[in-house]
């Protein structure tokens, strides 16, 4: 390109004297303000922008995903599922990034450490609340914000709410009713695995074609679930290949923490079924 070119010849904007620019629109001052190393370490930065961004697809997730659920009804689900198909490639975005981060090595790590005090992914309210809002639901979990009156009402005022799984199965009771326990459960608890949940998507299952909506619902829940799980085995990984089997500045025990919440089943009957398909 020639040193002359001016796009401005061409009608690019060039004055915002009064005009909403592009950083103005996106608040980007706030934005890039909010990077505040403690330490000298080098790699702090790429720390504190991992968590930042992701904290920032969290967000979209948690959009999207309270779109989704208030959304989702038996007679027309396809707005629903445009929306979870784009949580799950969030999932699939942050499952790319941890990537980036394992360019930390433990010596880098080191470094900094210390600096982060008892601060912790075990206190993003946001992990939480997606958590809350699938379904894996553990009223303990909320505690960690009890100094933050304004977290504590956003995590119980979620318990109180259906989960997006709870609204799947008032869908998929629709065509294939399901017993009292499941559809007016105490929503502060999990879904707990129900045989009748069971039997109703094997039923699916057997005749795609004679439910295809339900089918489809299914499978968008099991695509968000296989990536959330992604997330999660990453995470460990990246943690075991940074801490070994060091305790976690949150206090748990760390890797075996994380190994014990990749256990977590948010849809247990659509796992389960494909073993007796
Ligand atoms: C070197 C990088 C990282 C290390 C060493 C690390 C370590 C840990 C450890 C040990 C825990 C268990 C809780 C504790 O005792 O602290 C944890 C939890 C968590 N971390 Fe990380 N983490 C890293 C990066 C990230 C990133 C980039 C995110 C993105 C937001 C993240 C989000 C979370 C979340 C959401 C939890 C809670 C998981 C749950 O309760 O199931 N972590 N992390």
């Amino acid at each position: 390109m020639s040193e002359r070119y001016d796009p401005s010849t061409e009608g690019a904007q060039m004055s915002f004297d009064g005009r909403m620019s592009y950083g103005d629109y996106l608040g980007l001052s706030t934005l890039l303000d909010a990077q505040h190393p403690i330490s000298d370490a080098h790699d702090e930065m790429l720390f504190i922008i991992q968590h930042q961004t992701s904290e920032l697809w969290m967000r979209l997730a948690i959009h999207e995903l309270g779109a989704a659920r208030a959304t989702l009804r038996g007679d027309d689900m396809r707005p629903a599922f445009k929306m979870l198909t784009r949580v799950s490639r969030i999932f699939e975005q942050l499952n790319s990034a941890w990537d980036v981060l394992r360019t930390m090595t433990p010596s880098d790590y080191t470094t900094f450490r210390d600096t982060l005090g008892q601060s912790s992914g075990f206190q993003s309210h946001q992990y939480r609340q997606i958590e809350f809002i699938l379904g894996n639901r553990n009223k303990a979990m909320v505690r960690p914000h009890a100094h933050r009156p304004d977290l504590m009402k956003l995590l119980d005022d979620e318990l109180a709410r259906k989960s997006l799984y709870d609204v799947a199965l008032a869908a998929l009771s629709e065509t294939f009713p399901l017993p009292p326990e499941v559809l007016t459960r105490d929503t502060a608890l999990p879904h707990a695995e129900n045989e009748a949940v069971a039997e109703a998507w094997a039923r699916v299952y057997r005749d795609p074609a004679a439910h295809w909506a339900l089918y489809e619902l299914a499978e968008k829940l099991v695509d968000l679930e296989d990536y959330f799980r992604r997330w999660r085995f990453n995470h460990v990984t990246t943690v075991e290949r940074v801490i070994g089997f060091k305790r976690g500045t949150g206090g748990t025990g760390g890797v075996s923490y994380l190994k014990r919440m990749l256990d977590v089943e948010l849809f247990p009957e659509l796992w389960h079924l494909r073993t007796n398909l």
